[in-house]
């Protein structure tokens, strides 16, 4: 039901944190992570790739130039060898003594984080380069997720959805999966259909033959994630997916009219790198 009346009592946007508190701080430390939990973030978002060690590190490039001190790709590197790098200084300007600024951010630190926040948070994880892996990124992640006893999150929907659909006691993170991929997501729905899956995109092609009723986003996604430009663009699009049942996450929002346009759509998710100022907007 996409009218303004049904409009009114739809839960509220999610507001997820890209990166963390990505413009605040620097990217994927946990820093930027603490933050947005204490900004009150509904979700943080993060991106994985796996070490040359087999190790999940939460970094969006496939090198480490950009944000950080040292060079070199991430998959041809060991944990060890990231650990050495000071992931923060690039944003700060000088050497980072804190070790939350500094040093590459483990995935399962992030999930540690997020489970002893003490309030339902969900997981936004992408993952990265899942052909060139076979799979590695998305076996090794789920197997890391059932380790941490963390479920399937309910795509969007109120703060606190989580909390009362688990009954008392439920404030565990749960995890949604994003990829621009769909063989990773199709991977995803074979090992782990529990997690919801959300298809991202930034054109109109992948979802060519996919905008009439019954048919799948690619890898079996109930989620469409454009992004902003996307939907600055095609507007109509966002009202299309809907009504084919589809939620709509869109990323990366940082700009108040993108926001408003994204609440004028009736979007479920904000993906934004200033969820303060998004949560402030919203008057939350
Ligand atoms: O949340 C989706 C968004 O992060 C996708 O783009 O390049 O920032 O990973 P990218
Ligand atoms: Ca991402």
């Amino acid at each position: 039901d996409l009218s303004p009346a049904a409009a009114r009592t739809a839960p509220p946007v999610q507001v997820i944190a890209h990166r963390g508190s990505s413009h605040a701080l620097p990217e994927h430390t946990l820093a930027a992570y603490r933050r947005a939990l204490e900004e009150g973030a509904d979700a943080v978002e993060c991106d994985v790739r796996v070490t040359a060690d087999g190790r999940l590190v939460c970094v969006h490039d496939r090198r480490i130039g950009r944000v950080s001190d040292g060079r070199g790709t991430v998959s041809a590197m060991t944990l060890a060898q990231l650990e050495a790098h000071d992931f923060g200084a690039w944003k700060t300007g000088v050497p980072s003594r804190d070790p939350e600024l500094r040093e590459v951010l483990r995935l399962e630190s992030l999930l540690e984080l997020v489970a002893d926040c003490g309030r339902p948070v969900d997981l936004a994880i992408e993952t990265k380069h899942p052909v060139r892996f076979r799979g590695r990124v998305e076996s090794e992640l789920l197997r890391m997720l059932d380790r941490f006893g963390i479920g399937g999150a309910h795509g969007a929907g109120a703060p606190g959805a989580a909390a009362q659909a688990d009954g008392p006691g439920g404030d565990r993170p749960r995890a949604r999966i994003m990829s621009f991929s769909s063989l990773a997501l199709a991977r995803v729905a074979a090992a782990a259909p529990q997690y919801p899956r959300v298809f991202l995109f930034e054109r109109m092609l992948p979802l060519q033959g996919r905008l009439r009723p019954g048919a799948a986003l690619p890898g079996g996604a109930r989620i469409a994630g454009p992004g902003i430009d996307l939907v600055r663009a095609k507007p109509r699009l966002v009202t299309r997916l809907r009504e084919l049942g589809h939620e709509v996450h869109v990323w990366t929002v940082d700009e108040p009219d993108d926001v408003e346009l994204c609440l004028e759509l009736g979007v479920s998710a904000i993906i934004t790198n200033r969820p303060a100022e998004v949560l402030a907007q919203l008057g939350r």
